[in-house]
């Protein structure tokens, strides 16, 4: 029988360098979270994905790997990372490392090698392309991070792929080499005890071969896009599903930018052997204006209708192909109360009532660190920000392409910004709150006097005790895991509906997803429904939602 352990699973996302720093060198470390293991027992969660702590050059905060075997001592050494698998083993915890495949550090041995010459062993490790005639780019693909994909080298004479920084160049998943240094690097870590992976941006690992031109409608010089679901992808992920993941028995999340659930069902079915969930996009583009020129940056306020069609979609095209992968936070998206809620009037309602219909779903939560004490956006100068997809994209579109005014960037960063989510985990009041004893890698919140875990954790409004209780839920309750799901008021434009049903039981997962208070009229068919979990702490009239008031009830 397979063990498929993290069907029940809550897993909590830790961001290194902003969690706990142990030796006061500003930088959150391994023996950090080493140290606040039972701070995350406490919480309840079975496993922890711990984003990238190998050797890099830090361009896009470990997402540029230089040595996969490698812990970069800035996190620790290798021992430590062993030692916290151990330990987190000890409790009950189980660890998650991310893979960075798609791409590695310009400064990993491999790209040095291969940049060296066209005929050496890692020269097809990477994408080299020779340039047009006019000695420009073998075409107009766009880099995530500003500007071309393409970077010219002087010794090679060619250029090379980078769907992200020009630090991180793409891996040539055709060289079968390079398939098997992946496989590789997954077994020494697995020897070492680790039970998963978070693939990044795993879906970008094919590249059309033919290179051809994107579509260009807005008459850019680079256009960013199809850089996902390419023609051997499925392929290359069922290869490593057999070589690695299955073989080793290693759950895999894998995230996938633009898939939609039909993709999905691909990429998740079991019986296709190749992931065991994807992170979908999707649903957190509910706050983005459609084909607009400046992509992510072009904020609209979110749209609930959308959001629960989407959310609803992926629960209804999986059931029965394959599992969901839940999450509104994570170390590239924002503050949910700051983002999609009221982080002013309602900070503890609307974290609360965003984690009830998250969490009432199908699928495995995922909780980002800080979202558990209900963390917000830090409201930043545009000076205060760290983030090199943020700094190039505003090279690129406020001053270079004018596209969008730096003011209307601004707002857009203090709402969407990964910098958001960035900033130093908030333990305590006390200097730097908590989080070290040196001078912090980046800013603190300023709220974190009265925002911490340990006042979070005395209030009587506790957003990590309503975590905690969810996630108790989904321990006891078997309803959770394998209940059916219903989306009900899809058309209601503030509040978020559904039932789950299994073996005679029923529950009802709702919320007023608005800072205004609701009539509800289908209440009054769930009457003799009990209460089993709610954030706000007074009864109420019958059939009223006050604002970001969330509930889960069962029938008797
Ligand atoms: C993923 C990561 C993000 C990183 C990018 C390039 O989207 O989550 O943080 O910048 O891939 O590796
Ligand atoms: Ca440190």
């Amino acid at each position: 029988m397979k063990n498929e352990w993290w069907k029940n699973a809550v897993i909590y996302q830790v961001y290194p360098k902003s969690f706990y720093d142990t030796n006061a060198d500003g930088i959150g470390d391994l023996p950090g979270i080493d140290a606040k293991l039972d701070y995350l027992k406490e919480l309840g969660i079975d496993a922890i994905w711990i984003s990238p702590c190998y050797l890099s050059p830090q361009i896009d905060n470990g997402y540029d790997i230089a040595d996969y075997r490698k812990i970069d001592p800035m996190f620790g050494e290798n021992s430590d990372m062993i030692k916290l698998i151990d330990d987190a083993h000890k409790l009950g915890i189980k660890i998650i490392m991310d893979m960075v495949a798609n791409h590695t550090s310009d400064k990993s041995s491999w790209f040095e090698e291969s940049r060296k010459s066209r005929d050496n062993y890692f020269s097809d490790f990477y994408i080299w392309k020779d340039p047009k005639a006019d000695g420009s780019e073998p075409n107009n693909w766009g880099s995530n991070f500003g500007g071309s994909a393409w970077t010219y080298d002087e010794t090679r004479k060619q250029y090379y792929l980078h769907y992200y920084g020009k630090q991180q160049p793409d891996l040539n998943w055709e060289n079968p080499k390079v398939r098997q240094a992946i496989y590789d690097v997954m077994r020494y870590w697995k020897a070492h005890g680790v039970d998963g992976w978070r693939m990044d941006v795993i879906t970008s690992i094919s590249k059309n071969q033919k290179f051809p031109d994107n579509d260009n409608p807005h008459h850019l010089k680079y256009v960013v896009g199809n850089q996902d679901n390419g023609p051997r992808m499925h392929e290359f992920i069922h290869e490593m599903n057999q070589e690695v993941l299955k073989p080793f028995d290693m759950m895999s999340v894998g995230e996938a930018p633009s898939s939609k659930s039909k993709d999905a069902r691909l990429l998740v079915d079991p019986k296709r052997e190749e992931l065991n969930m994807i992170f979908t996009f999707e649903h957190m583009h509910v706050d983005r204006k459609p084909g607009d020129v400046n992509g992510r940056w072009a904020i609209q306020p979110m749209d609930v209708v959308q959001l629960k069609k989407t959310l609803a979609d992926w629960q209804y095209n999986l059931d029965g192909h394959g599992w969901n992968a839940l999450y509104f936070e994570n170390h590239d998206r924002a503050r949910t109360p700051s983002r999609w809620g009221n982080d002013q009037d309602y900070r503890y309602e609307s974290a609360t009532a965003f984690a009830t219909v998250l969490h009432g779903l199908k699928g495995t939560p995922f909780i980002y660190q800080g979202e558990e004490i209900g963390m917000t956006n830090p409201k930043f100068e545009l000076s205060d920000y760290e983030d090199i997809e943020l700094k190039t994209n505003y090279q690129k579109l406020v001053e270079q392409e004018k596209t969008i005014s730096s003011s209307n960037f601004l707002k857009a960063a203090r709402k969407i910004s990964r910098d958001n989510a960035r900033t130093p985990m908030q333990w305590d009041n006390t200097k730097n709150a908590g989080f070290t004893q040196g001078k912090p890698w980046f800013k603190v919140n300023p709220n974190y006097r009265d925002l911490n875990v340990a006042a979070d954790i005395k209030s009587s409004k506790s957003v990590f005790k309503y975590y905690k209780d969810l996630i108790k839920l989904r321990h006891r309750n078997p309803i959770l895991e394998k209940g059916n799901f219903e989306l009900l008021l899809p058309e209601d434009k503030s509040i978020f509906a559904y039932s789950r049903e299994w073996n005679g039981e029923k529950w009802l997962v709702i919320a007023n997803l608005s800072d205004t208070k609701q009539q509800v009229e289908l209440l009054k068919d769930y009457s003799g429904y009990k209460d089993i979990l709610g954030n706000y702490a007074s009864d109420n009239e019958e059939s009223i939602l006050r604002p970001y008031e969330a509930k889960i009830l069962k029938n008797m």
